[in-house]
């Protein structure tokens, strides 16, 4: 397994009063799946991402990355892992402006000590992986939504992360740019890239070969069904515990 999470809760503080976000997620990632995890807004998406990430901790609950306990990492190994294990892949793409498309992408390497002289070559590769050989030395400004959402991916990618992490990726795209980067998405993880994609829109989800739903910081894997008073509920993979009401 290459994520496996055990019992996670996260509060959030609100006026010295904890509020429950994540409640006692459990759920484990084998190398090389594809996982789309959906929900509503609020239901604890981002939240859940961050702590995957390793760029928040929960409140409390047990998450392993490749076997090593994250909960006993010090802040420092805590960067070297999310720089070496992890690539992201945000919504708004958060690419520095003022660098090209090959700067953007050689930056991740040297927070992990790749020799000078390789970065480039690396990162030519990596553009060239997604489709922007021809656009190595563009601007983001002079790239459309769909190239620099490559190119954020190609940055993910330049470590040969464990796992591509990727929050809402279309959310800023349209139809047709946001298909693109999903039909990446599906070519990454044929070459053996793991994927946890986290997106509110079930055709996206629907790209992923596996779907968890998340509702109101509650987890389940499976189906939404319609209860007795018509309510929304998630049923286990095996269609028979009912996890959440929405
Ligand atoms: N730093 C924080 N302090 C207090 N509450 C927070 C904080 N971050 C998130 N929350 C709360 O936690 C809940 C889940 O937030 P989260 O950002 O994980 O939702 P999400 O599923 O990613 O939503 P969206 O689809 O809108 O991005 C929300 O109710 C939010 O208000
Ligand atoms: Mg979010």
């Amino acid at each position: 397994m290459i994520l496996e999470l055990e019992s996670i809760y996260k509060d959030y503080q609100q006026d010295e009063i904890p509020v429950p976000v994540l409640k006692n997620v459990s759920f484990s990632v084998d190398r090389g799946e594809y996982v789309a995890i959906m929900g509503p807004s609020g239901s604890g998406k981002s939240t859940l991402m961050n702590i995957i990430g390793c760029l928040d901790l929960p409140t409390s609950g047990s998450y392993h990355l490749d076997g090593v306990d994250i909960l006993a990492q010090s802040d420092n190994k805590l960067s070297e892992i999310r720089c070496e294990r992890i690539g992201f892949v945000f919504q708004n793409f958060q690419l520095l402006p003022g660098e090209t498309a090959l700067q953007n992408v050689m930056l991740p390497l040297s927070f992990s000590n790749t020799p000078r002289s390789e970065r480039k070559a690396i990162a030519e590769k990596a553009l060239k992986r997604v489709g922007l050989g021809e656009r190595m030395n563009f601007y983001p400004n002079q790239l459309s939504g769909g190239q620099k959402q490559r190119v954020a991916i190609a940055r993910a990618l330049v470590n040969s992360p464990d796992v591509l992490l990727a929050d809402e990726p279309t959310g800023a795209l349209d139809q047709k740019s946001g298909r693109d980067v999903m039909d990446l998405f599906h070519q990454l993880n044929e070459e053996g890239v793991t994927i946890v994609m986290i997106t509110h829109d079930a055709g996206i989800a629907n790209h992923a070969k596996r779907v968890m739903h998340i509702i109101d910081g509650v987890i389940g894997e499976g189906k939404y069904v319609l209860d007795e008073n018509g309510e929304p509920v998630i049923l286990e993979a095996d269609g028979s515990k009912e996890v959440a009401h929405v």
